[in-house]
Formats: C-alpha cells, structure tokens, sequence
C-alpha cells in the first residue's frame, strides 16, 4: 500500500472509530431514544411548528420511500447505509415487502435493531449488518435501490461513501438519500463549534452532492430542497431537550445533558441564519 493510500485508510478509521464511539455511548443512546422514541434518527419534514419530533421524522422517511417506489416490491432489495435503530429498514420492509439490508457501524445500534425487528416478525425481511459505508461487503450490481439518511454527515469520505453505494447497485436502479450539510455561503470556522459534535472536518453542500453524483454517472439526479424543516427540527429538538430536562438526567450523565444543553442551541441559531441546509437527494443508475 502506498503512503498516500495507508494516511488515508488510518484517518477513515479515525473518523469511523470517533461515530462508532458516539453511537455505542450509552448516554448518545438514551437521547435519541428519549427524544426520537426509538425509531428514526433524522430531521423532520414539520406538518406544523408544534408536531412531535417522531410523527415529523416518520414522515421523512415515507418521502425518500415515494423516491424509491418504482424500484422495491416482494423480491427486490434495498441497502439503508447508516441504519440506526431500523426506523427506515422496517418501514421498507412493511410497505414494499422488499428485503432490506441494514449496514450501521455502531454494535450497540444493530442489537436494539435486531431486536425491534424480531418483535415485529420482521426479522425474516432485514438482514441488520455491523460495517461501514466505505468499505460496502457486498458485490457490484448487488442492489435495487440503496438509501442513507442522515448518515454521510458523519463521513470523512463521502466521495468514496458515495461510489460504493454506485457500485452495489445494480444497473437502473434507484438512490436516495438524506443529509445536513453547510450552505454554500458559510464558512468551516462559522460553523466549526456546531459540527464538532460530528467528528468531522466539514459538512457537504448540496452541489458537492449534485456534482458528485452526476460525475458518478447517474443520471435523474434531483435535491428536494427541505432546509427550511432543519431549523424547525432543531428549535424542536432544543425545546423537548429543556422541558424534559428533569427527567433526561435520570437515565443520561449531567455532563452529557449539560453539553446537549450547550450545543443545541448552537444548532438552533445556524439554521436559523440558514448556515445549514437539509434535503432529499434521489437518482438513477444509467441502464448499460
Ligand atoms: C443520525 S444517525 C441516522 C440513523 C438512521 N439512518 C436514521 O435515520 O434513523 C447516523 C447513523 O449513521 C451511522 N454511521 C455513521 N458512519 C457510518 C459508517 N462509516 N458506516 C456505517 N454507518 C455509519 C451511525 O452508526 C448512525 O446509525
């Protein structure tokens, strides 16, 4: 291996070890659990201000499933990359009959996963796999469709994340996925204390992303532009984090719960000076 080659293998391990170590943190864990109910872990597309977190984000999901409708029925399968607790994995699987399979970094995630799936007696339709993005364990032309959401923000590499997803899916089949990126106007220092918690260097833009997937040679390529539902995401999120404080500190740590208390608010006003942009992107792969 060259030595360009192995630095760039070792600072991917870094960042995968930094999300891993986020998401098998027990406190990381009881949050979104507390605030999400177990399901999805994603921005909302809001019906209205005041909606719960969970009905917002559920609907997320059923929009990016819309973009994927022609590709998945019984027998067909799809790839969630970055799956979390199998919120978008069991919806799939229940409305297309579709095999899903659910590719997550974090052990302690894909255990919950598995669980929720059995419950649901849907353990037979989602294969729940521990591994990474950059590195997809499956051949080429492999797919359907594939599907992320809110997962490549945590990537070094999303170039590379990207390409592996092209290259599992087989020949006019279908991707979409979610994510928060940087508008194009702000600066890395602007947003530096708000990414932090990331364990990145940087967010995407949408036209890195446009860019990056026509040069992948898709062809369809389309961003529904959401980003105004981030900053109500947040405002909500910050606010059900404050009113639930008192009991939030009795299953995570003070100290965690002090730097939600610190960062959410961070959250809050870069989207509200619109330093953040959230939306759908979808695209087909060329038919050889
Ligand atoms: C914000 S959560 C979203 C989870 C899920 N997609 C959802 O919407 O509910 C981000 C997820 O990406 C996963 N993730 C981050 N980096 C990854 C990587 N390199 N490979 C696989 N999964 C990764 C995390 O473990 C986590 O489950």
């Amino acid at each position: 291996m060259s030595e360009d080659k192995a630095a760039e293998t070792t600072a991917l391990g870094s960042n995968e070890d930094a999300t891993r170590g986020y998401y098998d943190s027990s406190d990381v864990d009881a949050f979104y659990d507390a605030v999400w109910g177990g399901e999805d872990i994603h921005t909302g597309v809001y019906a209205h201000d005041a909606e719960p977190v969970a009905d917002a984000s559920r609907r997320t999901v059923e929009r990016l499933a819309d973009r994927l409708a022609d590709h998945l029925r019984p027998g067909r399968s799809v790839l969630d990359l970055g799956s979390g607790y199998g919120g978008t994995a069991r919806y799939l699987a229940e409305r297309f009959g579709c095999r899903v399979v659910a590719l997550n970094l974090s052990a302690a995630q894909n255990e919950r996963h598995r669980a929720a799936n059995a419950k649901r007696g849907l353990d037979g339709l989602i294969e729940v796999v521990t591994g990474s993005f950059h590195e997809v364990p499956y051949a080429a032309d492999h797919f359907d469709a594939v599907c992320s959401l809110e997962a490549l923000c945590h990537s070094d590499d999303r170039a590379r994340a990207l390409s592996e997803a092209v290259r599992v899916l087989k020949p006019g089949g279908g991707l979409a996925f979610t994510d928060i990126m940087a508008d194009e106007s702000a600066s890395a220092e602007a947003l530096h204390p708000v990414v932090s918690r990331l364990g990145v260097a940087a967010l995407a833009t949408p036209s890195f992303y446009l860019r990056l997937l026509t040069d992948l040679g898709l062809t369809s390529v389309d961003f529904d532009d959401h980003s105004a539902h981030i900053a109500r995401h947040y405002v909500r999120l910050n606010e059900d984090t404050r009113a639930r404080e008192a009991e939030l500190r009795t299953t995570i740590s003070p100290a965690y719960v002090d730097t939600l208390l610190a960062n959410l608010p961070l959250w809050v006003d870069a989207t509200r000076a619109g330093r953040l942009r959230w939306g759908i992107f979808s695209a087909r792969h060329t038919v050889d």
